[in-house]
């Protein structure tokens, strides 16, 4: 008799696995306060079509989210203006770094896509309109609370002060779309928006819970919530999958095979279509931003469970 592969398991021995390496990437600095991050840690989470949780390591200790929350942003922007946004922002891979200034230039302030930090930047400006930072913050945060079914998701105000405080180059590529004409609001309100949402502190299974939306054809199987139509959830996974990584995008999908969404703190959320969400954190980055051990336990995941979207 074959026996299906036991998940918890898997996840467990992964777990070991990434504790026992000694080539843990290089921690965040460029954001002082991210520069405290223990590169020891390691935590996996995955929830599966029936709502089944298997975790190992420090699943349940919240890291910063950073751009892992453009994802969330993305998706609250799109239900407030639909396809409209893509006249602001582009959809194609970047082939550049996150934080690239040169690409913006050659582009007249239009930023390739929505997870590149322009492309962000000019994503909360859209959800910022019509209202003032703080309800727009607001919004954003309860948007985390209802996906992840858990009002317990703080923003850390320290990491967010970290930022603002050193964020020159974030302030350079909104300054460059606001004299384009691709912002709508005054800059400072925009990247104080970005920053805040940059900071909110998750756990792995708690980021987990929250990309269930996007494996499940937009809907959250265990509260019966539809977050977005179907048609939108899949969008998204694209979007993730050719542009999630920036200029690692091409690499995490020949090794990891699933649609993906990076950020500096060193989480990873990756979606397996009608089967799993999943959240890894590792706090050293390789040399294009993204969690160096988040990535190759992710590769072992979906080798061992079969989980890539481009077949077995
Ligand atoms: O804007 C920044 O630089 C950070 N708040 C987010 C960048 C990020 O997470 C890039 N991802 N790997």
């Amino acid at each position: 008799m074959i026996h299906a592969p036991d998940l918890q398991q898997i996840v467990t021995e992964i777990a070991d696995e990434m504790r026992r390496r000694s080539d843990r990437g290089e921690v965040a600095t460029y954001i002082p306060e991210l520069a405290r991050a223990d590169p020891a840690k390691f935590g996996i989470a995955v929830i599966d079509a029936q709502g089944r949780v298997a975790m190992g390591g420090d699943a349940e200790e919240p890291f910063s989210i950073q751009s892992i929350s453009k994802v969330f942003t993305l998706t609250l922007a799109l239900g407030r203006v639909g396809d409209r946004l893509w006249r602001k922002v582009g959809r194609e891979p970047s082939g550049s770094a996150f934080n690239s200034i040169v690409q913006l230039e050659y582009e007249m302030g239009v930023p390739r896509n929505p997870f590149i930090n322009a492309g962000a930047i000019a994503v909360t400006d859209t959800i910022l309109s019509g209202h003032k930072p703080r309800e727009a913050l607001g919004d954003i945060l309860r948007f985390m609370h209802f996906v992840a079914d858990d009002t317990a998701i703080v923003i850390d105000e320290t990491v967010a002060a970290s930022e603002s405080r050193t964020g020159f180059r974030n302030a350079a590529l909104a300054n460059y779309m606001k004299a384009f004409g691709v912002l709508d609001n005054p800059v400072d309100y925009t990247l104080g928006v970005y920053f805040h949402h940059c900071a909110i502190a998750m756990s792995c299974r708690q980021l987990a819970m929250a990309g269930r939306f996007l494996a499940h054809q937009g809907k959250n199987p265990s509260t019966g919530f539809t977050v977005v139509p179907a048609e939108r959830a899949r969008r998204i996974n694209a979007i993730m999958l050719m542009c999630g990584h920036y200029d690692g995008s091409g690499e995490f999908a020949y090794r990891v095979g699933l649609p993906g969404k990076s950020g500096v703190g060193g989480g990873i959320l990756a979606i397996a279509p009608d089967k799993a969400s999943i959240a890894v954190w590792s706090p050293g980055l390789d040399d294009t931003g993204n969690s160096h051990l988040g990535r190759i336990a992710l590769e072992a995941l979906t080798q061992r469970m079969g989980w890539s979207v481009f077949g077995a």
